[in-house]
């Protein structure tokens, strides 16, 4: 079983989905950490040929596990959780993100591990591309400078030389990119749910959209 949240970065579906993912005790699964931790072992094996990376795929062996508030990434074993969050990840990603070869790759993961239980998801495609039949499809969205402001605080401290403006601009960029690339675009499903956040606090919005799965799914 699985709900679903779609939206641009930084429209806070992966804190709303963690947080959906406690109050109810199933299974949070962060889509877009498996194109980052692709796209980290592509920079860390210093930018090979892209042809023979995504060739070579199945060499890599991907866990994943959310506990602590945090979803960890382990690729052949190796724990990477902190390091798929670099800026130089996020500004790669999409590079890696819009090739259908690493979709099918992590889409391949993400369907195993559902068939294995209760889970809540955020991504992009993931209503449409990846489990069209989801039980509860929401998209979440938000201005450009309030999904800034947000991701901006998420990463203040750990890279002290990333500006405000610089983040704005790597969301724009991703939005871009992620709407208009041709396998598999951020886009609404037909029957998803709209939740906008601008304006709204974490709690208000967070409330509103667990109303809707208890009133649809009865989980609780
Ligand atoms: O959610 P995020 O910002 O961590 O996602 C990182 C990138 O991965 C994002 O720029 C687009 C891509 N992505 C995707 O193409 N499809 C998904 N289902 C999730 C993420």
């Amino acid at each position: 079983m699985i709900i679903v949240i779609d939206g641009p970065a930084g429209s806070g579906k992966s804190s709303t989905a963690k947080a959906i993912a406690n109050s109810l005790h199933i299974q949070f699964l962060d889509s877009g950490a498996l194109y980052r931790a692709l796209t980290y072992l592509w920079l860390r094996r210093g930018k090979p040929d892209k042809a023979e990376f995504f060739e070579n795929l199945s060499e890599i062996e991907l866990q994943t596990d959310y506990s602590n508030q945090v979803f960890h990434v382990q690729a052949n074993g190796e724990n990477i959780t902190d390091k798929i969050r670099l800026q130089e990840v996020a500004n790669h990603v999409s590079e890696i993100a819009s090739d259908p070869r690493s979709r099918s790759f992590v889409n391949g993961y993400m369907k195993k591990l559902v068939a294995q239980g209760v889970f809540v998801a955020d991504g992009r495609d993931l209503g449409t591309a990846v489990f069209p039949d989801a039980e509860l499809k929401f998209y979440m969205d938000a201005s450009l400078d309030e999904r800034a402001a947000r991701r901006f605080k998420e990463i203040e401290g750990t890279e002290n030389d990333v500006t405000l403006e610089q983040v704005k601009q790597n969301l724009a960029e991703r939005d871009h990119k992620d709407s208009n690339r041709k396998s598999d675009p951020l886009r609404k499903a037909e029957d998803a749910i709209v939740v906008d956040t601008s304006g709204k606090s974490f709690e208000e919005q967070l409330s509103e959209m667990l109303e809707i799965i208890d009133e649809e799914l009865k989980l609780k």
